[in-house]
C-alpha cells in the first residue's frame, strides 16, 4: 500500500505547552516563535502553542504564533470555563485555522479537586464545549486523567462533548499509567460504545513515567486514534510526552507493520531537535531513540566492520532520514566564510551576512583552539551563540583559575553588569566552585543549582565541553547552556546565562504562569 492510500496520522505538536510546562524548560517569545515555525516547516498537522490564560507572554507567543502560522492548525489549551475559552479564542482566532482545546479532569481524584459531582462536571463540559464551538469551528475536548476514569463516565462525558460540537477527543493518560494492550482496549471501547464516535478523530496523548509513552500511543492508533499528541526529543513534565520522533520514525521505518501515513518531513527532526535541546535548556540523552548522539555510533569492531560491508547490517535507517549528515568532520582554520555558511545551512541555520560574521569569528577562535570542528562542533557553537544573543544584562569577560593538589582553587573573574566592567577574585572547593563564587560575589542572588552537567561534544581532549546548569529562584527554574573547549569557561558562561533568563523571569512575576493551578477549573 503506498503512504497515500494509508490511514492519516495527524500529528499534534504540544512542545511549546505540554513540553515548556516541563520545569526549566521555560522558552523567550522569539525561541517560541522559531520552533513554531519549524513545526510548522516540518509538516505539524496541529501545534499546542500554548496555554493563553496562564500569563501575557503566553497569550502574547500564541496570538503571534497563530499570526504566522502557514499550514500548521494552531491550537491554545484552556480550562472547562468561559474566561480561559474566551481567552485561548483572543489568542488563536489569528490562525487561518484555529482550535480551541478545552480540558477537564474526569477521574475521581481530578473530580475531588474542583469537588464537583458526576452530574455538575458533566453539566460543565456541555457549557464549555458548547461555548467553545460556538467561538471555534475546530474544537479538541479532553477528560483529564482518561486512563485513570471509570469507562462508563468516561463514555457519558465524551457523549456529551460530541454532541456539543467537540471534533477531536483527546484520551490523555496524564500520569503515564496506561500499558499498550489496555491504551488499544480503552479507545476501541470508546469507538465502539460512545454514540457519535465515527464523527470526531480520537487522539492519543501520552506520558512517559514507565517509559511506554511511545508504545502506548503506537498501540492507541492501531486501535483507530487518528492524532498522535507528543513533543521534540520527548520533552514534558516529569518523564515527558510520547517523542515525535519516535512515533513518526516508527511508523515510517516500520511501515509494513503500522501501515500509516503522516504528513511529517523526517529529514528535518534532527534540525528541530537540537534547537528545543538548545532553547529549552534540556540536553538529549546520548542514547536517546533516533536524535540521541549515539543513535547511529556504532563503536564495536564487529559492527563497525559489518557497517563497512553493509551499512543495513546493523542500521535500520539512515542518518540522512533524519537530517543528519553522514560525513561530519567539515573544517578547520582555513576554512573561509561561504564554506562556513554552506555547511551551516546543511545544519538548518540560515544565517545574514551579520550574524554570519559574528558566528565567523567565533569560528575562527574555535579553530585556533581544536584542529579539527565536526558537525557538532558547529552545532554547540551556533547554541552558544544564541544563548548569548539573548538577554544579556550579564556577560563572561575574563576568567583565570588556579587549580590543582593545593587547595583553595581561585578564580579571578571580569563580569560585565549590564553595560559595565566588574572584577572579583574568589576561592572554592575546585575550579568550578571557586568561579560560581566569584559569579555570586559579583551579581549577589539565592537560586539554588539544582543541576551541573557537562557533556563532550566530539572526541578528544580539545573537544568542547557543553554545560547545563538549571537553578531554582522561589518557584521559577530556569536552565542556561554554554560550550567551550575549556570546561570551567563553558560552566562560568551556562551558569551566567541561566542567570540572565532568571533576571528577565524576576520582571515578569506577575504574570508567570506558576500561579495557574491546571487542576482548578473555576
Ligand atoms: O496530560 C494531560 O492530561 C494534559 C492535558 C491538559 C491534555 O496535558
Ligand atoms: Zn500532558
Amino acid at each position: 500500500m503506498t503512504s497515500s492510500t494509508q490511514d492519516r496520522v495527524k500529528i499534534f505538536d504540544t512542545t511549546l505547552r505540554d513540553g515548556e510546562q516541563s520545569p526549566g524548560a521555560t522558552m523567550t517569545h522569539a525561541e517560541k516563535l522559531e520552533i513554531a515555525g519549524l513545526l510548522d516547516e516540518m509538516g505539524v498537522d496541529i501545534i499546542e502553542a500554548g496555554f493563553p490564560i496562564a500569563s501575557e507572554g503566553d497569550f502574547q507567543a500564541v496570538s503571534e504564533i497563530a499570526k504566522n502560522s502557514v499550514n500548521s492548525s494552531i491550537c491554545g489549551l484552556a480550562r472547562a470555563n468561559i474566561t480561559d475559552i474566551d481567552r485561548c479564542w483572543e489568542a488563536v482566532k489569528h490562525a487561518a485555522q484555529p482550535r480551541i482545546h478545552t480540558f477537564i479532569g474526569t477521574s475521581p481524584l481530578h473530580r475531588a479537586i474542583p469537588n464537583l459531582s458526576m452530574d455538575q462536571m458533566a453539566e460543565r463540559i456541555e457549557q464549555t464545549v458548547t461555548h467553545a464551538r460556538n467561538l471555534c469551528p475546530d474544537v479538541q475536548w479532553s477528560p483529564m486523567d482518561a486512563t485513570r476514569t471509570e469507562h462508563d463516565y468516561l463514555c457519558r462525558v465524551i457523549e456529551i462533548a460530541i454532541k456539543c460540537g467537540a471534533t477531536t477527543i483527546n484520551i490523555p493518560d496524564t500520569v503515564g499509567y496506561t500499558a499498550p494492550r489496555e491504551s488499544a482496549d480503552l479507545i476501541r471501547m470508546l469507538i465502539e460504545k460512545v454514540p457519535g464516535a465515527d464523527t470526531v478523530t480520537f487522539a492519543t496523548h501520552c506520558h512517559n513515567d514507565l517509559g511506554m509513552a511511545t508504545a502506548n500511543a503506537l498501540a492507541a492508533v492501531e486501535a483507530g486514534a487518528r492524532q498522535i499528541e507528543c513533543t521534540i526529543n520527548g520533552l514534558g513534565e516529569r518523564a515527558g510526552n510520547t517523542a515525535l520522533e519516535e512515533v513518526v520514525m516508527a511508523m515510517k521505518v516500520r511501515n509494513d507493520i503500522l501501515p500509516y501515513a503522516t504528513r511529517i518531513d523526517a529529514t528535518k527532526i534532527m534540525n528541530i531537535s537540537r534547537r528545543v535541546s538548545s532553547v529549552s535548556g534540556f540536553a538529549v540523552q546520548p542514547n536517546k531513540a533516533i536524535v540521541g548522539k549515539n543513535a547511529f555510533a556504532h563503536e564495536s569492531g564487529i559492527h563497525q566492520d559489518g557497517m563497512l560491508k553493509n551499512a543495513e547490517t546493523f542500521e535500520i535507517m539512515r542518518p540522512s532520514d533524519i537530517g543528519l549528515s553522514e560525513t561530519s568532520l567539515v573544517m578547520g582554520k582555513h576554512s573561509g566564510r561561504a564554506a562556513l555558511r554552506a555547511k551551516l545551512a546543511d545544519l538548518g541555520y540560515e544565517l545574514g551576512d551579520n550574524q554570519l560574521k559574528d558566528v565567523f569569528v567565533r569560528f575562527k577562535a574555535l579553530a585556533d583552539r581544536k584542529k579539527e570542528i565536526y558537525d557538532d562542533d558547529l552545532v554547540a557553537l551556533m547554541q552558544d551563540s544564541s544563548a548569548a544573543a539573548a538577554n544579556e544584562h550579564l556577560k563572561v569577560k575574563f576568567l583565570r583559575v588556579i587549580c590543582g593538589t593545593e587547595a583553595p582553587q581561585s578564580a579571578d573573574l571580569t563580569l560585565t553588569v549590564d553595560g559595565k566592567d566588574e572584577q572579583v577574585t574568589a576561592t572554592g572547593d575546585g575550579p568550578v566552585d571557586a568561579t560560581f563564587n566569584a559569579v555570586k560575589a559579583i551579581f549577589p542572588h539565592d537560586a539554588r543549582l539544582q543541576l551541573y552537567q557537562v557533556h563532550a561534544v566530539t572526541e578528544g581532549t580539545d573537544a568542547q565541553a557543553t554545560v547545563s546548569v538549571r537553578m531554582e529562584e522561589d518557584g521559577k527554574i530556569v536552565t542556561g547552556q554554554s560550550a567551550d573547549t575549556d570546561t570551567v569557561v563553558a560552566s562560568a558562561k551556562a551558569y551566567v546565562a541561566a542567570l540572565n533568563r532568571l533576571i528577565v523571569r524576576r520582571t515578569k512575576t506577575h504574570s508567570d504562569k506558576k500561579e495557574i493551578n491546571y487542576k482548578d477549573v473555576s
